[in-house]
Protein backbone atom coordinates (compact mmCIF):
# COMPACT_ATOMS: atom_id res chain seq x y z
CA UNK A 1 0.00 0.00 0.00
CA UNK A 2 1.11 3.04 -1.24
CA UNK A 3 1.72 6.02 1.13
CA UNK A 4 -0.35 9.25 1.17
CA UNK A 5 1.34 12.15 1.06
CA UNK A 6 1.34 15.04 3.93
CA UNK A 7 0.49 18.61 3.70
CA UNK A 8 3.81 20.72 3.58
CA UNK A 9 4.32 23.73 5.58
CA UNK A 10 7.04 26.52 4.73
CA UNK A 11 9.66 26.91 7.43
CA UNK A 12 12.33 29.80 8.21
CA UNK A 13 14.47 28.35 10.11
CA UNK A 14 17.67 28.42 12.13
CA UNK A 15 21.11 26.63 11.42
CA UNK A 16 21.59 24.75 14.91
CA UNK A 17 24.91 22.92 13.82
CA UNK A 18 27.00 22.78 10.56
CA UNK A 19 29.36 19.86 9.99
CA UNK A 20 31.43 17.85 7.58
CA UNK A 21 31.38 14.41 7.25
CA UNK A 22 34.15 13.05 5.19
CA UNK A 23 33.18 14.38 1.43
CA UNK A 24 29.63 15.80 2.88
CA UNK A 25 28.36 18.48 4.72
CA UNK A 26 25.39 18.42 7.17
CA UNK A 27 23.18 20.88 7.80
CA UNK A 28 20.88 20.56 10.83
CA UNK A 29 17.82 22.96 11.08
CA UNK A 30 15.53 23.96 13.75
CA UNK A 31 11.95 23.43 11.98
CA UNK A 32 9.26 22.25 14.25
CA UNK A 33 6.21 21.82 11.56
CA UNK A 34 8.53 19.54 9.12
CA UNK A 35 10.15 17.43 11.90
CA UNK A 36 6.73 16.77 13.66
CA UNK A 37 5.53 15.91 10.08
CA UNK A 38 8.76 13.95 8.72
CA UNK A 39 8.02 10.47 7.50
CA UNK A 40 11.32 8.34 6.38
CA UNK A 41 11.76 9.29 2.52
CA UNK A 42 10.55 12.45 2.81
CA UNK A 43 12.38 15.40 1.50
CA UNK A 44 12.62 18.91 1.85
CA UNK A 45 12.62 22.18 -0.86
CA UNK A 46 15.37 24.25 0.55
CA UNK A 47 15.95 28.11 -0.92
CA UNK A 48 18.92 28.83 -1.43
CA UNK A 49 21.24 32.35 -2.52
CA UNK A 50 19.70 34.35 0.10
CA UNK A 51 17.05 37.65 -0.79
CA UNK A 52 18.47 39.11 -3.80
CA UNK A 53 19.40 36.00 -5.93
CA UNK A 54 18.57 34.82 -9.28
CA UNK A 55 18.72 30.87 -7.94
CA UNK A 56 15.26 30.93 -7.89
CA UNK A 57 14.50 27.11 -7.86
CA UNK A 58 14.88 25.14 -4.40
CA UNK A 59 16.93 22.66 -3.94
CA UNK A 60 15.75 19.85 -2.80
CA UNK A 61 17.51 17.08 0.07
CA UNK A 62 16.70 14.41 1.70
CA UNK A 63 15.81 14.37 5.18
CA UNK A 64 18.58 12.39 6.93
CA UNK A 65 17.29 12.74 10.67
CA UNK A 66 15.34 14.65 13.06
CA UNK A 67 15.39 15.07 16.15
CA UNK A 68 12.79 16.96 18.92
CA UNK A 69 15.16 19.30 20.49
CA UNK A 70 14.19 23.59 19.59
CA UNK A 71 10.37 22.00 19.33
CA UNK A 72 11.68 19.73 16.07
CA UNK A 73 14.75 19.49 13.92
CA UNK A 74 15.75 18.38 10.68
CA UNK A 75 19.19 17.48 8.81
CA UNK A 76 20.50 16.95 5.69
CA UNK A 77 23.57 15.71 3.83
CA UNK A 78 24.69 17.31 0.50
CA UNK A 79 28.01 17.52 -1.87
CA UNK A 80 28.79 20.38 -3.47
CA UNK A 81 27.37 20.08 -6.96
CA UNK A 82 26.89 23.96 -8.29
CA UNK A 83 26.09 27.46 -7.01
CA UNK A 84 22.98 26.18 -4.85
CA UNK A 85 24.99 23.49 -2.73
CA UNK A 86 28.02 25.74 -2.96
CA UNK A 87 26.04 28.48 -1.24
CA UNK A 88 24.85 25.88 1.47
CA UNK A 89 28.21 24.69 2.21
CA UNK A 90 28.90 28.67 3.62
CA UNK A 91 26.05 28.55 5.94
CA UNK A 92 27.05 28.77 9.18
CA UNK A 93 25.12 28.04 12.97
CA UNK A 94 22.04 30.87 13.86
CA UNK A 95 21.96 31.59 9.85
CA UNK A 96 18.66 31.21 8.49
CA UNK A 97 16.96 28.57 6.16
CA UNK A 98 14.10 28.79 3.78
CA UNK A 99 12.62 25.30 3.95
CA UNK A 100 9.58 23.71 2.87
CA UNK A 101 8.74 19.99 3.74
CA UNK A 102 7.97 17.35 3.92
CA UNK A 103 7.64 16.63 0.93
CA UNK A 104 7.13 13.41 -1.76
CA UNK A 105 5.39 10.23 -0.59
CA UNK A 106 7.26 8.34 2.08
CA UNK A 107 9.22 4.71 2.15
CA UNK A 108 5.82 1.98 2.39
CA UNK A 109 6.21 -0.20 6.19
CA UNK A 110 5.92 -3.64 5.67
CA UNK A 111 3.09 -4.72 8.14
CA UNK A 112 5.26 -8.00 9.85
CA UNK A 113 8.64 -8.19 10.84
CA UNK A 114 10.44 -9.02 8.15
CA UNK A 115 14.18 -8.69 7.23
CA UNK A 116 14.80 -5.92 4.76
CA UNK A 117 18.56 -5.30 2.96
CA UNK A 118 18.78 -1.12 3.05
CA UNK A 119 21.04 -0.21 -0.04
CA UNK A 120 22.44 3.08 -0.42
CA UNK A 121 24.59 4.68 -2.72
CA UNK A 122 26.68 7.98 -2.68
CA UNK A 123 24.65 10.46 -0.43
CA UNK A 124 21.68 8.61 -0.91
CA UNK A 125 22.76 6.56 2.42
CA UNK A 126 21.84 8.90 4.39
CA UNK A 127 18.18 8.79 3.47
CA UNK A 128 18.09 4.98 5.03
CA UNK A 129 18.46 5.41 8.89
CA UNK A 130 15.48 7.50 9.49
CA UNK A 131 13.93 3.97 7.31
CA UNK A 132 16.09 1.48 9.20
CA UNK A 133 14.74 2.87 12.60
CA UNK A 134 11.10 2.35 11.20
CA UNK A 135 11.45 -0.96 10.13
CA UNK A 136 13.30 -1.78 13.65
CA UNK A 137 10.59 -0.45 15.31
CA UNK A 138 8.52 -3.18 13.73
CA UNK A 139 10.17 -5.54 14.49
CA UNK A 140 12.01 -6.27 10.73
CA UNK A 141 15.78 -7.39 10.43
CA UNK A 142 17.98 -4.44 8.66
CA UNK A 143 20.97 -5.37 6.62
CA UNK A 144 22.95 -2.91 5.14
CA UNK A 145 24.76 -2.93 1.45
CA UNK A 146 26.14 1.15 1.07
CA UNK A 147 28.95 2.41 -1.50
CA UNK A 148 30.34 5.03 -2.99
CA UNK A 149 32.76 5.82 -6.05
CA UNK A 150 35.86 5.69 -2.76
CA UNK A 151 35.91 5.63 1.23
CA UNK A 152 35.03 9.29 1.73
CA UNK A 153 32.01 9.34 -0.08
CA UNK A 154 30.68 6.20 1.49
CA UNK A 155 27.82 7.40 4.29
CA UNK A 156 27.46 6.21 6.85
CA UNK A 157 29.66 3.42 7.23
CA UNK A 158 29.90 3.84 11.05
CA UNK A 159 26.17 3.87 12.18
CA UNK A 160 25.22 1.51 9.71
CA UNK A 161 27.53 -1.19 11.39
CA UNK A 162 25.91 -0.58 14.79
CA UNK A 163 21.99 -0.62 13.37
CA UNK A 164 22.54 -3.34 11.01
CA UNK A 165 22.36 -7.25 11.12
CA UNK A 166 25.12 -7.19 8.78
CA UNK A 167 27.05 -4.14 6.87
CA UNK A 168 28.94 -4.64 3.41
CA UNK A 169 30.57 -1.79 2.01
CA UNK A 170 31.75 -1.14 -1.58
CA UNK A 171 34.15 1.32 -3.61
CA UNK A 172 34.76 1.32 -6.70
CA UNK A 173 38.51 2.07 -6.35
CA UNK A 174 38.82 -0.52 -3.02
CA UNK A 175 39.86 2.41 -0.94
CA UNK A 176 36.91 0.52 1.50
CA UNK A 177 34.77 -2.57 1.37
CA UNK A 178 35.03 -4.77 -1.56
CA UNK A 179 36.01 -3.17 -4.57
CA UNK A 180 33.00 -2.86 -6.66
CA UNK A 181 29.21 -1.16 -6.43
CA UNK A 182 26.71 -2.15 -4.77
CA UNK A 183 24.98 -4.27 -7.03
CA UNK A 184 27.94 -6.81 -7.34
CA UNK A 185 27.15 -7.35 -3.75
CA UNK A 186 23.81 -7.52 -3.21
CA UNK A 187 22.82 -11.13 -4.62
CA UNK A 188 24.92 -12.48 -2.07
CA UNK A 189 24.05 -10.50 0.58
CA UNK A 190 19.95 -11.34 -0.46
CA UNK A 191 20.88 -14.48 -0.60
CA UNK A 192 22.69 -14.79 2.86
CA UNK A 193 20.16 -12.70 4.93
CA UNK A 194 16.97 -14.31 2.83
CA UNK A 195 15.66 -11.10 2.41
CA UNK A 196 12.28 -10.43 1.83
CA UNK A 197 12.36 -6.65 0.53
CA UNK A 198 14.92 -4.15 -0.37
CA UNK A 199 14.85 -0.25 0.24
CA UNK A 200 16.93 1.67 -1.90
CA UNK A 201 18.58 5.51 -2.73
CA UNK A 202 21.01 6.50 -5.03
CA UNK A 203 21.78 7.79 -8.28
CA UNK A 204 19.61 5.92 -11.30
CA UNK A 205 21.53 3.77 -12.66
CA UNK A 206 22.13 1.97 -9.48
CA UNK A 207 18.57 1.60 -8.68
CA UNK A 208 17.92 0.31 -12.00
CA UNK A 209 20.62 -2.07 -11.19
CA UNK A 210 19.16 -2.77 -7.39
CA UNK A 211 15.78 -3.27 -8.81
CA UNK A 212 17.03 -6.00 -11.50
CA UNK A 213 18.77 -7.79 -8.53
CA UNK A 214 15.92 -8.02 -6.86
CA UNK A 215 13.57 -8.87 -9.63
CA UNK A 216 15.63 -11.46 -10.09
CA UNK A 217 15.00 -12.62 -6.53
CA UNK A 218 11.44 -12.06 -6.96
CA UNK A 219 10.87 -9.71 -3.63
CA UNK A 220 9.73 -5.72 -3.41
CA UNK A 221 12.08 -3.47 -3.91
CA UNK A 222 11.18 1.02 -2.48
CA UNK A 223 13.25 2.89 -4.41
CA UNK A 224 13.63 6.80 -3.65
CA UNK A 225 14.64 8.55 -6.81
CA UNK A 226 16.68 11.93 -7.66
CA UNK A 227 14.79 13.26 -10.64
CA UNK A 228 15.83 16.82 -11.27
CA UNK A 229 13.45 19.00 -10.02
CA UNK A 230 12.46 22.94 -10.41
CA UNK A 231 9.41 23.45 -7.67
CA UNK A 232 9.10 20.23 -5.15
CA UNK A 233 5.80 20.74 -5.17
CA UNK A 234 4.03 19.34 -8.37
CA UNK A 235 3.82 22.53 -10.62
CA UNK A 236 5.95 22.49 -13.19
CA UNK A 237 6.52 18.95 -14.32
CA UNK A 238 10.18 18.91 -14.39
CA UNK A 239 10.42 15.80 -12.30
CA UNK A 240 8.09 13.33 -14.40
CA UNK A 241 9.35 9.77 -15.01
CA UNK A 242 7.50 6.54 -16.64
CA UNK A 243 5.85 4.45 -14.09
CA UNK A 244 3.78 1.67 -14.84
CA UNK A 245 0.69 1.42 -13.09
CA UNK A 246 -1.33 -1.23 -11.20
CA UNK A 247 -3.56 -0.91 -14.52
CA UNK A 248 -0.13 -1.92 -16.33
CA UNK A 249 -0.56 1.49 -18.31
CA UNK A 250 2.48 3.98 -18.05
CA UNK A 251 1.99 7.47 -17.19
CA UNK A 252 4.34 10.12 -16.54
CA UNK A 253 4.14 10.76 -13.35
CA UNK A 254 5.81 13.69 -11.23
CA UNK A 255 8.35 12.21 -9.08
CA UNK A 256 7.87 14.80 -6.28
CA UNK A 257 4.35 14.20 -5.41
CA UNK A 258 3.50 10.76 -6.34
CA UNK A 259 7.16 9.82 -5.80
CA UNK A 260 9.80 9.97 -5.11
CA UNK A 261 9.75 6.56 -3.59
CA UNK A 262 8.16 4.17 -5.97
CA UNK A 263 8.15 0.03 -6.72
CA UNK A 264 11.25 -0.18 -8.62
CA UNK A 265 10.05 -2.59 -11.05
CA UNK A 266 7.60 0.23 -11.87
CA UNK A 267 9.72 2.49 -12.86
CA UNK A 268 11.08 2.03 -16.30
CA UNK A 269 14.37 3.00 -15.92
CA UNK A 270 15.47 2.55 -19.22
CA UNK A 271 13.24 4.96 -20.53
CA UNK A 272 13.68 7.91 -17.99
CA UNK A 273 14.14 10.96 -19.92
CA UNK A 274 11.86 9.92 -22.70
CA UNK A 275 7.95 9.74 -23.12
CA UNK A 276 7.83 6.25 -23.91
CA UNK A 277 5.36 5.78 -27.13
CA UNK A 278 3.14 3.84 -25.14
CA UNK A 279 2.97 5.93 -22.26
CA UNK A 280 -0.60 7.46 -21.70
CA UNK A 281 -0.92 10.60 -23.38
CA UNK A 282 2.19 10.37 -25.39
CA UNK A 283 2.45 11.71 -28.99
CA UNK A 284 1.36 9.38 -31.36
CA UNK A 285 -0.26 6.41 -28.45
CA UNK A 286 -0.49 5.58 -25.19
CA UNK A 287 -4.17 5.17 -24.83
CA UNK A 288 -5.53 3.92 -21.86
CA UNK A 289 -7.52 1.15 -23.99
CA UNK A 290 -5.03 0.63 -26.52
CA UNK A 291 -4.17 -2.87 -27.56
C1 LIG B 1 14.15 14.20 -4.16
C2 LIG B 1 15.62 14.60 -4.22
C3 LIG B 1 16.39 14.43 -3.09
C4 LIG B 1 17.74 14.81 -3.10
N1 LIG B 1 18.48 14.60 -1.98
C5 LIG B 1 19.77 14.95 -1.98
C6 LIG B 1 20.55 14.76 -0.80
O1 LIG B 1 20.06 14.27 0.24
N2 LIG B 1 21.86 15.13 -0.85
C7 LIG B 1 22.43 15.67 -2.00
O2 LIG B 1 23.64 15.97 -2.00
N3 LIG B 1 21.70 15.89 -3.10
C8 LIG B 1 20.39 15.55 -3.12
N4 LIG B 1 19.66 15.76 -4.26
C9 LIG B 1 20.29 16.43 -5.40
C10 LIG B 1 20.29 17.94 -5.13
O3 LIG B 1 18.97 18.43 -5.20
C11 LIG B 1 21.17 18.65 -6.16
O4 LIG B 1 22.50 18.24 -5.91
C12 LIG B 1 21.04 20.14 -6.02
O5 LIG B 1 19.80 20.59 -6.51
C13 LIG B 1 22.14 20.81 -6.80
O6 LIG B 1 21.94 22.20 -6.72
P1 LIG B 1 23.10 23.17 -7.17
O7 LIG B 1 22.56 24.55 -7.28
O8 LIG B 1 24.30 23.00 -6.32
O9 LIG B 1 23.48 22.58 -8.59
P2 LIG B 1 23.19 23.12 -10.05
O10 LIG B 1 23.40 21.95 -10.94
O11 LIG B 1 23.93 24.38 -10.28
O12 LIG B 1 21.67 23.52 -10.06
C14 LIG B 1 20.69 22.60 -9.94
C15 LIG B 1 19.47 23.34 -10.46
O13 LIG B 1 19.10 22.73 -11.64
C16 LIG B 1 17.76 22.32 -11.48
N5 LIG B 1 17.66 21.07 -12.21
C17 LIG B 1 18.43 19.97 -12.08
N6 LIG B 1 18.00 19.03 -12.91
C18 LIG B 1 16.95 19.54 -13.59
C19 LIG B 1 16.09 19.06 -14.58
N7 LIG B 1 16.19 17.81 -15.06
N8 LIG B 1 15.13 19.87 -15.06
C20 LIG B 1 14.99 21.12 -14.57
N9 LIG B 1 15.77 21.64 -13.62
C21 LIG B 1 16.72 20.85 -13.13
C22 LIG B 1 17.51 22.16 -10.03
O14 LIG B 1 16.19 22.31 -9.65
C23 LIG B 1 18.33 23.32 -9.53
O15 LIG B 1 17.60 24.48 -9.64
C24 LIG B 1 18.31 15.38 -4.28
C25 LIG B 1 17.52 15.58 -5.41
C26 LIG B 1 16.19 15.19 -5.39
C27 LIG B 1 15.35 15.40 -6.61
S1 LIG C 1 9.49 19.32 -9.50
FE1 LIG C 1 7.91 20.54 -10.32
S2 LIG C 1 6.36 19.09 -10.75
FE2 LIG C 1 7.87 17.92 -9.74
Amino acid sequence: MRETPVTPVQVTGTVLTTRRVDAYHALTVVAPGIAERFRPGHFVGVAVGGARTSMLTRRAFFVHDVKPDYGGTVEFVFSVRGSGTAWLAERRARDTLDLVGPLGRPFPLPRDPVTCVLVGAEHGAATLFTVADALQGRGCRVDFVLGAVSADRVFGALRARRMGETTTLTTEDGSLGMRGRVTDVLPGVIADVRADAVYACGPMPVLRGVTAVAVEFDIPVQVAVEEGMACGIGVCMTCVLPVIGDDGVTRMVRSCVEGPVFRGERVRFDDVGTIPFDALGAPGGGTRHAG
